[in-house]
């Protein structure tokens, strides 16, 4: 089996930004609520005429100009999005055609906050057993098409923004251990109900707002905690380490006390997490994928660290991989 790692990172962010004081001013909310209950001061907003492979494209270049590896010898990408362009075909198939990544095999990954660390999984297996060389991974979303701007319970929670990464083989580090679980009895907790073959889209779903995204926070909340700590535990007894041996966590950034929650329970000081809800909210699949991305691009992560990605969401799903770096 062939040592495989990230060597090469990308994100994109849209330029529009929604502050807590703007959310103020469309439902009953305030800046103090959303920052004490989440950790979100503000999220960046995709313009009308930007989709998933838009944020995609521009996340993954990034991500292939830091691995100095030209789109033409790609040979697999993966795009995790629960917002695609379309039903079909695949954003991964419109990121492919406008990088000419001719060579590429694509596919998108539904697994909603979770799709990163799926897609990374993913694309391991296939270059550890040597059936491909290298991979894009990208999250990518566009969660304000998705959004109920109606409803505060949920509305205060998204934003937009994609995070991209190369995976190769490596000579030294790499991935050291991934485990990934799911739950669909409780997919109730967090769905878009219409829209799909279930409920096909017609003047009454849109009517009943059910092509937006529904959550039950406060159950979602509870186990989102029990499951990322397990999640970490498991990757890291698989991979023969303890919680003190990591040097940085990139958990899912869904809500800042659920990350201190689980912080808590692994027994894990503040400055080892890595944050940046405040600035984005939750991002779903891109949530990781940025995370990781500015971690390294500012030096939080260096050569030789241990590395622990942790997320969960809808399905439910979660993930955690171990990497050393
Ligand atoms: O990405 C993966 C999936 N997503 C998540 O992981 C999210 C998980 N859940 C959460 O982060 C939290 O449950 C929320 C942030 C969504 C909600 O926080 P909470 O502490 O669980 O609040 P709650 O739902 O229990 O609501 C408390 C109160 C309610 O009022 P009453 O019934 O006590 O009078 C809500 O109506 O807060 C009210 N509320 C708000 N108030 C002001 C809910 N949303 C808002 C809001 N502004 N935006």
């Amino acid at each position: 089996m062939r040592r495989v790692g990230i060597v090469g990172v990308g994100e994109y962010l849209p330029k529009k930004v929604l502050t807590n004081a703007d959310l103020e001013k469309m439902v009953q909310t305030s800046d103090e609520w959303i920052t004490t209950r989440t950790g979100i001061k503000q999220r960046r907003l995709a313009a009308k005429d930007e989709a998933s492979s838009d944020l995609a494209i521009k996340a993954g270049r990034r991500a292939l100009e830091d691995a100095r590896l030209n789109p033409k010898d790609l040979e697999l990408i993966i795009v995790a999005t629960i917002t695609p362009d379309m039903h079909f075909p695949s954003t991964a198939c419109f990121v492919q055609a406008n990088l000419g990544a001719k060579k590429a095999v694509c596919f998108d990954v539904s697994a909603a906050c979770a799709g990163f660390v799926y897609a990374l999984t993913i694309a391991q297996q296939f270059i550890s057993r040597g059936v491909y060389k290298n991979a894009l991974i990208i999250g990518a979303e566009v969660l304000s098409t998705i959004t109920d701007w109606e409803d505060r319970n949920t509305c205060v929670l998204f934003g937009d923004g994609a995070g991209a990464a190369v995976v190769a083989e490596v000579k030294s580090g790499g991935g050291l251990s991934t485990y990934l679980g799911s739950d669909g009895t409780k997919a109730d907790l967090l769905m878009i109900p219409g829209g799909g073959s279930r409920n096909p889209s017609t003047h009454e779903t849109i009517n009943k707002r059910l092509h937006y995204l529904k959550m039950q926070g406060n159950e979602v909340f509870k186990i989102a905690v029990k499951i990322m700590t397990e999640a970490a535990r498991e990757a890291l007894k698989q991979a023969d380490l303890e919680c003190s041996d990591v040097d940085l966590v990139i958990p899912h950034q869904a809500n800042i006390r659920i990350i201190m929650a689980m912080a808590k329970k692994l027994d894990l000081p503040p400055e080892r997490i890595y944050l940046n809800i405040e600035k984005y909210g939750n991002v779903s699949s891109a949530s990781t994928a940025i995370a990781l991305c500015e971690a390294v691009k500012t030096g939080r992560i260096k050569k030789g660290d241990i590395v622990l990605l942790d997320a969960f969401g809808s399905g439910l799903v979660w993930g955690a991989c171990v990497i050393k770096w």
